[in-house]
């Protein structure tokens, strides 16, 4: 008989949950114009808008904010990062910078031009902006079966090798400072990248002369994908193979929010001198000296040590075990979710769980609203909303998903608090019948909508 697995910590400091009534968040979802973004967060009872900077930190780690050396140059607190990225990774420099997408726009703005163009997975929004804002194009290169949800694919964040090729033969390569490899692939659902195509991603790199890099704001949930389902990899250990991942690129972008277990942070490790030293200017002017970078002492350390936890193997299998339990939950109820399960988040797919609602009239955000107003849960869409309009004719882009993200928080929430998360949408696919309209956008920004449009009950 298997015994349990259990969450390998134990809860030592608590934070209450303001609980609430359907009728409370119906008024406070009307006065937040029906955005969940808008919502204070003691009107939310289970809060999975995001897994990012939402984590809670262990005993050791903020034993590290009491130690945390606050000197503006050379401090213990940066050394001590410093050697342990050096000590995970493998790369030979190190620049702290204040989260992931402030490590996009200092490498960024070492190499990436006017003209350029980035392939890789599909990046996230941010490194995208990122590439579009210095007038270069991001070119999604990842797999077909990314975007069939009901392919069983161990490895749905893989970069399409011919895809790839194509394009390096297509743009020169004048033109194409690196590949990008996002892990695990957030925009693909937390989709992780195997061993083999890094290896064979960092061949054609080499063999059309352009750089690797990679964004490694879930490295640790990939390596631990790759333990699980790459044969070769069975008998490492999570550190062996981050050493493996890291040693295959030329250098990385982090946000430390995610496996780096911190509330803020970023960084970026790279091996080139040459982009070191050019990095290191623009860090100091957007982020400040290089032996702190927009974070504090204490932050340094907090992060130097949830680095340490995250790579833990207890830790990753009850985390992605979390994960796994609340999607197969979902799964037994017949609730139409994405698969497999990634590693951060489960998705649902709201345009088969209420398809009565027309897309014109944002069916993962009318989904995502009757989660809230049933449960108090804080679900994201990534939907028509998110999608935004096309900046030429200015209409609606209907992506190919409709989904409703739940986002988990690291050593958060309980089983029981996923177990509730179940019961709730199962509550609401219960009446899904009644759902036979949406809402309409009473006020939008001309980009990035989805963080502040304000929306009306039709
Ligand atoms: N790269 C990836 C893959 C991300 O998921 C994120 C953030 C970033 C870069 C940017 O990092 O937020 O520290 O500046 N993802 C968050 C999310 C916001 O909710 O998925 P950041």
């Amino acid at each position: 008989m298997h015994l349990p697995s259990i969450e390998p910590y134990k809860i030592k400091t608590v934070e209450s949950i303001q609980m609430s009534t359907p009728e409370q968040r119906k008024k406070w979802i009307k006065e937040a114009s029906y955005n969940l973004f808008k919502l204070n967060s003691d009107q939310v009872i289970v809060d999975l808008i995001t897994d990012s900077g939402t984590g809670a930190m262990s005993d050791k780690q903020w034993a590290e904010v009491m130690l945390g050396d606050e000197s503006y140059a050379g401090s213990r607190s940066f050394m001590k990062l410093e050697n342990t990225v050096k000590e995970l990774t493998g790369f030979r420099y190190f620049i702290p910078v204040h989260q992931g997408r402030a490590a996009e726009n200092v490498l960024f703005s070492a190499l990436v031009k006017n003209g350029d163009f980035v392939p890789g997975n599909i990046h996230f929004d941010t490194t995208k902006g990122h590439i579009e804002y210095r007038k270069a194009t991001a070119i999604d290169c990842t797999i077909d079966e990314a975007f069939d949800i009901t392919i069983d694919h161990p490895f749905k964040g893989n970069i399409d090798l011919h895809k790839l090729e194509k394009t390096l033969q297509e743009y020169t390569t004048e033109k194409i400072p690196f590949v990008l490899m996002t892990i695990t692939c957030n925009s693909a659902g937390g989709q992780p990248v195997s061993i083999e195509n890094m290896r064979a991603v960092r061949t054609l790199c080499d063999q059309y002369g352009v750089g690797f890099y990679i964004d490694g704001a879930r490295f640790a949930e990939n390596a631990y994908f790759i333990k699980k389902r790459e044969k070769e990899f069975a008998n490492y250990s999570i550190k062996e193979i981050v050493k493996e991942i890291f040693s295959l690129s030329d250098g990385m972008t982090m946000s430390a929010k995610k496996d780096g277990l911190v509330n803020m942070g970023g960084f970026i490790a790279l091996n080139d001198a040459k982009v070191y030293e050019v990095c290191s200017t623009f860090a100091i002017m957007y982020e400040g000296f290089v032996t702190y970078g927009g974070m504090s002492g204490r932050d340094m350390g907090a992060l130097a040590q949830g680095l340490t936890e995250g790579v833990e193997f207890d830790y990753l299998e009850s985390r992605i075990g979390q994960t796994a339990y609340l999607g197969k939950r979902l799964d037994e109820f017949n609730i139409p979710v994405i698969k497999p399960f990634g590693g951060h988040a489960v998705y649902i797919d709201a345009s088969k769980f209420v398809p009565k609602i027309p897309k014109e009239e944002y069916r993962a955000q009318s989904l995502a609203i009757e989660l809230y107003i049933v449960a108090g849960i804080r679900g994201v869409e990534i939907g028509t909303l998110l999608a935004d309009r096309d900046p030429v004719t200015r209409e609606n882009r209907f992506p190919k998903l409709e989904m409703v993200r739940l986002a988990i928080p690291r050593r958060v929430y309980t089983l029981s608090h996923m177990e509730y998360v179940a019961v709730a949408i199962k509550k609401v696919f219960d009446s899904r019948d009644e759902a036979k309209s949406g809402y309409s956008i009473k006020w939008e920004a001309p980009i990035m909508r989805h963080f502040t449009v304000e929306l009306e009950k039709i």
